[in-house]
């Protein structure tokens, strides 16, 4: 089946969701980096769920009023002395084939092209994101399209979010992006692997950085899904933590959470471990509420299960970890109440994962948690994080631990994409022996 199946299917999908309406999108900006230098281009998610268009400078219209063309792709047209530049674009006939439009156009006649769908149209879906120049663009369209209908009816009254319509079908993931997040997966587990196996006091932070990001890079990956996090001791307790740059000191525990890319497709991995390979009592004691905790949730998820019946056995198996040990006084309940957890657990158990790392789609439906059902695939990964300012045992702090695994709902239970990189304190042991 060619690829572009793949897209006008969910257009298909699209298209009987959209009743009278249409949808008019446009791709994302390309960004400056430095003066005239623009940062690696990344389509916009959505832009690209519904049309595989990877290149800079496009949009489309998708008109269920347009019956023999409904699918309008608008890209920059050829220029040999801007392709010297920037490559080689194809032509509108070569467009139509790969990507199964029914016509493309120069972007130059999108905004024209679209104020005249837009007459015909009782609602205007767009993507509304980051790029605010195009959503003022569409605004003054509607605008202007509210005066010319004045006196004979019709057209649209404002702006619909295109998300309405793709968020959810991006939550619930067809066989060909699960082929593409298992394999963003395996890329970043090994990569996981190399880095734990190479990691000693005495290097630094972004060394580490550089077996993993070389790895994806390697295996064909873009690069990082997200800013890669190696953060060594006191580092691994801020939970964005990119700057990478401090020395790796024996006794430290380094958190890492760094993943590919493939093909639009994000994982999102978080291991830690010891500096040296072997844990300290203290840090034994604090990985292994945490670890107890994720594998707990990951065996509950299965359809039927809501996400937040997950965060509440994860935050409650946490506190029972977190009192155990001495880190939190009082019982599970009087803990849960006053959310004295949060100095140490400040954040949720997990989040929808896809095109985006933090993957659209809602979380709540009609007052809600949603229900799990086959096809989502979302994080798992609680932590526990005592900075060194903390009033915690003393023994405690400086340790931040996070488990952070990717995981399938199938039709029977789940499926944890990211299972190849060792968490049990005796597999990290292992790999990182010396012997
Ligand atoms: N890597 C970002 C996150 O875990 O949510
Ligand atoms: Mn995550
Ligand atoms: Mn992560």
């Amino acid at each position: 089946m060619p690829r572009s199946n793949v897209y006008s299917k969910r257009r298909q999908k699209l298209l009987n969701l959209i009743g009278g309406g249409i949808a008019i999108l446009r791709g994302a900006p390309e960004q400056i980096r430095t003066n005239d230098t623009e940062y690696p281009y990344r389509q916009d998610s959505d832009f690209f769920y519904l049309t595989g268009y990877t290149e800079p400078g496009a949009a489309c219209i998708i008109n269920p009023n347009n019956k023999d063309k409904p699918f309008t792709l608008f890209v920059l047209p050829q220029d040999p002395k801007k392709e010297v530049w920037t490559g080689w674009r194809l032509s509108f006939e070569d467009t139509v084939d790969q990507y199964g439009a029914d016509q493309a156009q120069d972007i130059a006649e999108f905004e024209t092209a679209a104020l005249e769908a837009m007459k015909t149209a009782a609602k205007v879906y767009t993507n509304l994101n980051h790029d605010k120049v195009h959503q003022y663009k569409m605004l003054d369209l509607v605008g202007q399209v509210r005066k010319q209908v004045q006196r004979t009816g019709g057209g649209p009254e404002g702006l619909e979010s295109v998300g309405s319509l793709t968020h959810g079908m991006r939550l619930i993931k067809d066989e060909h992006e699960l082929n593409l997040m298992q394999k963003a997966a395996d890329i970043s587990t090994a990569a996981h692997s190399k880095a734990m196996q190479a990691c000693s006091p005495g290097m630094y932070e972004y060394q580490l950085q550089a077996i993993l990001e070389s790895h994806f890079v390697h295996e064909g990956s873009a690069g990082p899904a997200y800013s890669s996090i190696v953060g060594a001791g006191d580092n691994a307790t801020v939970l964005h933590y990119i700057k990478n740059r401090d020395q790796i000191v024996d006794g430290d525990m380094i958190l890492i959470d760094a993943a590919a890319e493939y093909d639009m497709y994000a994982a999102d991995i978080t291991r830690t471990f010891p500096a040296n390979g072997k844990f300290s009592e203290a840090q034994s004691a604090i990985y292994q509420v945490v670890l107890t905790a994720q594998k707990a949730v990951i065996e509950a998820s299965k359809p039927g299960v809501t996400f937040q019946e997950l965060h509440d056995m994860d935050l409650r198996l946490l506190v029972e970890g977190m009192i155990a040990i001495g880190l939190l006084d009082g019982t599970v309940d009087e803990v849960i109440e006053n959310q004295s957890y949060e100095e140490y657990f400040m954040h949720k158990t997990g989040h929808w994962l896809g095109l985006d790392v933090h993957d659209m789609g809602n979380y709540m439906a009609d007052g809600e948690s949603i229900v799990l059902k086959p096809g989502m695939v979302f994080t798992v990964e609680p932590g526990i994080y005592v900075n060194s300012q903390s009033k915690a045992p003393e023994k405690f702090r400086g340790i931040g631990i996070r488990i952070e695994d990717d995981i399938l709902i199938t039709e029977t239970g789940n499926k944890n994409l990211t299972a190849a990189v060792p968490k049990e304190i005796t597999d990290i042991e292992a790999l990182m022996s010396r012997d």
